[in-house]
């Protein structure tokens, strides 16, 4: 790795205006949403997902009175968030997602309905005047550079609807915003999420160049599951259960997810070569910049060392400083658009 100018120095304190500016990162496999409260900073994790159960008799009251997240359509109680995912381990059954590879998918009847009441729930009540609220939206993807506006124009709708005036900020930048702060937010930022892993070069903040590719953490569940016959919610909770890269494969099925782990790395490099060389809008950089990854998908233990070998033979335009992890991978996309609205709240776009 080449020497550089920037230093990642001790994260500076954070900056943003007490209470009233969110962060919102709407993502195929969580919802997170990161404010500053009377409690301090904070953020919350919903699953974005949902479990279908017959809307039998007293079970809606049943719900009601244990505080589940849920509506009512026709003969079906839908649970959302991380109550479903609660609900499918305990019932058995998979939870269904409204979106699909980091795009909404508008073939499901009810996904916009349960991202609508996941964000009731979180938003709704809490808005004090004047909040600023910025959420995030992926980058095109090199082959179907079209799809992503669906997500854009579909929360902010909603948003406006909450009474907020909402701005979006794309994924990968608002990793750079979150974690390079202490680098003058230039650099690589990646996202390694559940359907996509969105990429961002920044110099001094400014986007140069963003993209993403259609594949995260669900394609290495599905691989596996494919691979060894097993459902892929199963092998997902193997996963984030007990993978740890930086250990031999103890059975068939680590053994997938160490295979398909390498493929997705090596899939993410391979892009960032292809990208990088074929734009005219990489920064010429003199100095070697840091590399930040973040995202679910970077959790287990060994990723960095395995995604670092995966990058060691690429040939990139840009000299890498160093590759580091997000302080905290789940949250680093929401942290970014939350800065961002921190910024517009202090008048300094
Ligand atoms: N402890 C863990 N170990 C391994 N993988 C994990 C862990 N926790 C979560 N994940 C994986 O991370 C992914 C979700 O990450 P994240 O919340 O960043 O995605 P997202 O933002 O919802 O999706 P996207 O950005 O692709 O739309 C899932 O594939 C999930 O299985
Ligand atoms: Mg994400």
């Amino acid at each position: 790795m080449a020497a550089s100018l920037f230093q990642r120095k001790q994260r500076p304190p954070e900056r943003g205006p007490a209470g009233n500016a969110i962060g919102l990162d709407i993502g195929t496999a969580n919802i997170v949403v990161y404010r500053h409260d009377a409690g301090g900073r904070r953020h919350s994790i919903e699953s974005n997902a949902f479990f279908k159960v017959p809307a039998l008799p007293h079970t809606r009251t049943i719900l009601e009175d244990r505080g589940i997240l849920f509506f009512h359509k026709s003969d079906t109680l839908y649970v959302l968030g991380n109550a479903a995912e609660e609900f499918a381990q305990i019932l058995g059954g998979a939870t269904y997602r409204p979106m699909v590879d980091g795009i909404v998918n508008l073939k499901e009847d009810e996904g916009i309905a349960v991202i609508r009441a996941i964000l009731d729930h979180h938003l709704a009540a809490s808005k004090p005047a004047g909040t600023d609220l910025w959420f995030s939206v992926p980058a095109a993807t090199l082959d179907q550079p079209d799809n992503v506006i669906v997500n854009e124009s579909i929360f902010a709708g909603y948003l406006k609807e909450l009474g907020y005036t909402p701005r979006p900020v794309n994924e990968g930048l608002a990793v750079v915003l979150s974690e390079l702060a202490a680098n003058h937010s230039t650099g690589i930022g990646i996202s390694m999420g559940g359907g996509m892993c969105n990429v961002c070069v920044a110099y001094l903040s400014i986007p140069a160049l963003t993209y993403s590719i259609g594949k995260g953490g669900d394609y290495i569940d599905t691989m596996v599951g494919q691979s060894v016959g097993e459902s892929a919610t199963k092998i997902k909770t193997i996963k984030e259960r007990e993978l740890d890269l930086s250990r031999p494969p103890a059975n068939n099925i680590e053994t997938g997810l160490h295979i398909y782990y390498q493929s997705l790395f090596t899939i993410l490099v391979e892009s960032l070569e292809k990208a990088l060389n074929r734009s005219d809008n990489v920064p010429q950089l003199k100095e070697a910049v840091p590399l930040v990854l973040s995202g679910g998908t970077v959790l287990p233990g060994g990723s960095l060392q395995k995604f670092k070998e995966a990058l060691a033979g690429a040939s990139l335009p840009i000299r890498i400083a160093d590759v580091l992890l997000a302080e905290e991978p789940l949250a680093a996309t929401a942290r970014g658009a939350w800065r961002m609205a921190g910024l517009d709240n202090d008048g300094i776009h």
